[in-house]
């Protein structure tokens, strides 16, 4: 079975026609709807039991304020925040663009997230419940989260860990992974999460570039049934990054692994030592302090650490949390993506603990043992609103919707897609077999730049399915040709941020030019912030996103660069020269295809091929896979020696190859 996956919201769904099986009736009865309808016009209401719990009733007339008066509402939103001390100045705009938010004001993010919440009754809220794969659960209160942190915190502290200091932290999806992120923030030092899916040289690289002299990891973590080796691939790690001086392993699998004396320990020997006591005085940092770096790919091989703070991220992710998601203390929020990305980081962790909510993790695969995993967890924990991708919904709808009815997923209030275009049929399948057709869906645009939602719908926005609608409050965001002028309505340009915000990243670690470069430069004269995406706004104003335009390749959501993998097919002895471009994939919205011109006197096989797919998985990790190797003598270059991706992608898709004037044979 297999269904195709419009990534182009103008796209005509009669001239694709969904491939479904017969017994699948529901899912069918939704492609024939969807088959039936311009999914451009359509405009789907939220129900009247949303609306009327609704935190933000009308969109417009708070839209113009915080335009009209940015630094206004943004002042009122942080009031309902804890400070150590109040700002003095809301937005300082001297450096831009360096923007400084809430300076002077000290502020910590664990102050809000976790402190705050033990002098009130959510003291015994339940944080966070936690689901392994086998089955096993952990539940934690507030008070219980902060013993564990505030435990670790001081495990760091005996480390020698500094404020400022950048801690390394490669883990599986369970508790202990979170409570590393909040005892780093706690004692005012940055954290710096490596993906527990990225391998060996994705993680040397990072752990070089942050100086890092902690790193935090685990022996594994389990994935379908299987345990994983991430101490092994750390091990491999370390021996390329020699700034490590000491490694912190939780034991999760129980599976052999190697332990170096001197510089490896296990969480659980030390958080039983006397020194991890359960009182830890929160860090009093400054709004502007480091709270993380997290790396992502961009157009060089080197991996970029986006820089954010503890006073505009804490603002920033829980208001949006907050008005996107209608957060109500009863809520069970659970936002599916790893911790170790940035959704992870501002929806499963900072936000929804800051906004006291209870957060659900859970440590494995959504269809292991069976397709239902998910829906029989939304059953069991009482779960009401659930964030996750395109590629997951996809992935289970594949399955049939015989999976998701067998649970009663009444709990349900809100849902929501991150991380890639949603095309219209996934969009409905997820509205109606799993939302019952009242839970609408957040479909919010952001990026790790940005730290949280830029364009979203709130509970109360009708709908158009494909796209995400209008810019949250505060954020001016335009489509723009080459030279800054606006596009007409339905056309395609580029994606810019017009104002500044409060979640903004404020650099790129160790290299402010190269943030300036990369997101400035282009737009410099209007001080407009260059998203990397294209897109189109439609005569109503939503914003429908097109896709990547530099060389980021979104493989299943997860963001990897095409510089990233080429290098790691390079660092194969067999290997010239490599292109790496995305073709479109039912499922994985894009597949990573090489191209590769071989050393002299290497012959090409079959054989080859799959031990370069395979080394590039083993160097980078299994995402970055590539779907297929092609061995070719020459790529398209321009006369200044950079590959030209298009022509490649556009040879593969049977298209055009448009202007070739700059090529240079
Ligand atoms: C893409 C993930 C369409 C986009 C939070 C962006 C989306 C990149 C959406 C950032 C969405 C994210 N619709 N595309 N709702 N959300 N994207 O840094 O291309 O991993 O530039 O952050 O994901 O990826 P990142």
């Amino acid at each position: 079975m297999s269904f195709y996956v419009d990534l182009n919201p103008k796209c005509s769904l009669k001239s694709h026609p969904v491939v479904m099986s017969k017994k699948d009736s529901a899912t069918s009865k939704i492609a024939a709807k969807s088959s039936e309808k311009d999914p451009v016009s359509e405009l789907v209401y939220p129900s009247k039991r949303v609306v009327q719990k609704a935190n933000v009733k009308e969109y417009e007339a708070m839209y113009q304020r915080s335009i009209t008066d940015r630094e206004g509402f943004w002042a009122d939103e942080a009031k309902k925040l804890h400070w150590y001390r109040k700002w003095d100045k809301v937005l300082d705009e001297s450096q831009k663009p360096f923007y400084k938010w809430f300076t002077g004001g000290k502020i910590n993010i664990i102050d809000n997230a976790i402190d705050r919440h033990l002098k009130t009754w959510r003291r015994n809220k339940i944080a966070m419940i936690w689901e392994g794969e086998p089955g096993d659960v952990k539940v934690l209160s507030y008070h219980a989260l902060n013993r564990e942190v505030s435990k670790f915190a001081n495990i760091l502290k005996s480390m020698g860990v500094k404020k400022g200091e950048i801690v390394t932290i490669y883990m599986p999806q369970i508790p202990e992974l979170p409570i590393a992120m909040l005892a780093c923030a706690k004692i005012g030092a940055g954290h710096s999460v490596v993906y527990g899916g990225f391998s060996v040289e994705a993680l040397a690289s990072r752990i070089d570039d942050a100086k890092s002299r902690v790193l935090i990891t685990a022996d594994g973590g389990f994935r379908r049934g299987k345990p994983t080796d991430l101490k092994g691939i750390a091990n491999d790690a370390m021996d390329r990054s020699p700034t490590i001086e000491v490694c912190i392993t939780v034991k999760r699998t129980g599976e052999e692994c190697m332990m170096q004396t001197d510089r490896d320990y296990w969480y659980h020997d030390l958080m039983s030592l006397p020194i991890a006591s359960p009182d830890c005085e929160t860090e009093k940092t400054d709004a502007e302090d480091l709270l993380f770096i997290l790396y992502t790919s961009g157009t060089t091989g080197r991996p970029k650490g986006l820089v954010h703070t503890h006073g505009g991220y804490s603002l920033y992710t829980s208001t949006t949390h907050r008005y996107v998601f209608d957060i109500k203390d009863e809520d069970r929020w659970w936002c599916a993506a790893d911790p170790g990305w940035i959704t992870g980081h501002s929806y499963l962790v900072y936000g929804p603990l800051i906004n006291g909510a209870t957060i659900m993790l859970y440590e494995g695969a959504p269809n292991h043992p069976y397709p239902n995993r998910w829906w029989s967890m939304i059953e069991k924990y009482g779960i009401t609103i659930l964030y996750t991708s395109p590629t997951a919904i996809r992935g289970l709808m594949r399955f049939g919707d015989q999976w998701p009815k067998r649970h009663d997923l009444s709990s349900l209030r809100l849902l929501g897609s991150v991380g890639e275009p949603i095309n219209p049929e996934a969009w409905r399948w997820y509205h109606e077999v799993i939302g019952g057709g009242h839970c609408p869906i957040m479909d919010t645009w952001w990026q790790t730049e940005t730290g949280g939602f830029m364009i979203t719908p709130l509970p109360i926005t009708p709908l158009k399915p494909g796209s995400a609608t209008r810019p949250f409050f505060g954020n001016e965001m335009a489509v723009v040709d080459d030279n800054g002028k606006e596009v007409k309505p339905g056309e395609e340009g580029k994606l810019v941020i017009k104002s500044p915000w409060p979640g903004m990243a404020r650099t790129i670690y160790g290299d402010p030019d190269r943030f300036v470069e990369t997101y400035w430069k282009e737009y410099e004269k209007q001080g407009w912030y260059k998203a990397g995406d294209s897109a189109r706004m439609d005569e109503d104003g939503y914003f429908w996103i097109i896709g990547r335009i530099d060389d980021v390749i979104k493989v299943s959501g997860y963001r990897l660069g095409t510089a990233e993998i080429e290098s790691a097919l390079v660092s194969h002895p067999s290997v010239a020269e490599a292109a790496a471009i995305a073709l479109p994939h039912e499922l994985k919205g894009n597949a990573i295809h090489t191209y590769v011109i071989l050393r002299a006197g290497v012959v090409a096989s079959k054989e080859l091929e799959e031990e370069l797919r395979s080394h590039v998985a083993s160097e980078l990790g299994p995402i970055a896979k590539p779907e297929a190797v092609d061995f070719t003598d020459a790529l398209p270059k321009t006369r200044s020696g950079k590959i030209m991706r298009r022509v490649l992608k556009a040879r593969a898709l049977g298209q055009d190859v448009g202007d070739i004037s700059t090529l240079e044979e």
